[in-house]
């Protein structure tokens, strides 16, 4: 039996790190080792591990694990502690329409809110999405660019669910965009939506909105028939 390389051993840890920081550092090391697949679904984290590795206490640990458990990276199991998540959990459809629901609502509130600021801010990242190839950044470019148009829905824990959607959604992106051969993000509807934001357009910017994460949900349903997506849950 040959022994399966530890996945912490990718993570650099560089110098001790002062203990008020250490929550941040340790999450954010850790999402971005998730995020790139360093890290794979299903792997077990101990908290005396990281500790270890992060020559930190635990306490930084658990607040640093429940952060990403938040954001849907990590799952909680009994007698097995946080387990990286699977890139999709749960049924992807209603995930979806859950996410197609709060991302409407939240557009709703905003649009009357939005300031040209705000607008141009959303533009610009349509602009950095038309000539980013890396895969990682047009992740975070669509999040950016969703959020920026429901920034100004005053309803802060609406906000934080759909983020979490989006992060989900990021960390998708960034893994299956290129293996499916999409290309590019649908830029026209970005385009689109953000044409009926600016005439304060809010019927049309929901509908927009809804169709663009329909499609969404059909490269998804797509993915997870496909042979790849059978072999990743088989092997993990
Ligand atoms: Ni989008």
């Amino acid at each position: 039996m040959t022994q399966k390389p530890n996945p912490l051993h990718s993570i650099k840890v560089n110098g001790p790190i002062p203990a008020h920081l250490a929550r941040s550092v340790i999450e954010e090391t850790l999402r971005a080792a998730i995020l790139d697949g360093r890290i794979p679904c299903g792997t077990a984290l101990r908290q005396q591990d990281l500790a270890d590795l992060f020559g930190v206490s635990r306490m930084p640990v658990r607040e640093a694990l429940r952060q990403l458990e938040a954001q849907s990276l990590l799952n909680v199991i009994a007698h097995k502690g946080a387990v990286v998540a699977p890139l999709v959990q749960g049924d992807a459809v209603e995930t979806y329409s859950l996410r197609i629901l709060l991302e409407s609502e939240a557009l709703r509130l905003s649009i009357p809110l939005l300031t040209h600021e705000d607008i141009a801010l959303a533009a610009r990242y349509i602009e950095e999405l038309d000539i980013q190839h890396d895969y990682t950044e047009i992740g975070r470019l669509n999040r950016l660019f969703h959020m920026a148009l429901y920034a100004k829905a005053p309803n802060r824990r609406l906000l934080h669910l759909v983020e979490d959607g989006l992060n989900e959604e990021e960390r998708f992106l960034r893994f299956n965009l290129e293996a499916m051969g999409l290309g590019k993000l649908s830029q026209e509807d970005h385009r689109a939506l953000l044409r009926a934001v600016e005439n304060r357009d809010v019927a049309r910017s929901v509908e927009l909105l809804e169709s663009h994460l329909n499609r969404g949900v059909e490269v998804i349903t797509r993915y997870l028939a496909s042979p790849e997506a059978q072999s990743r849950k088989t092997s993990k």
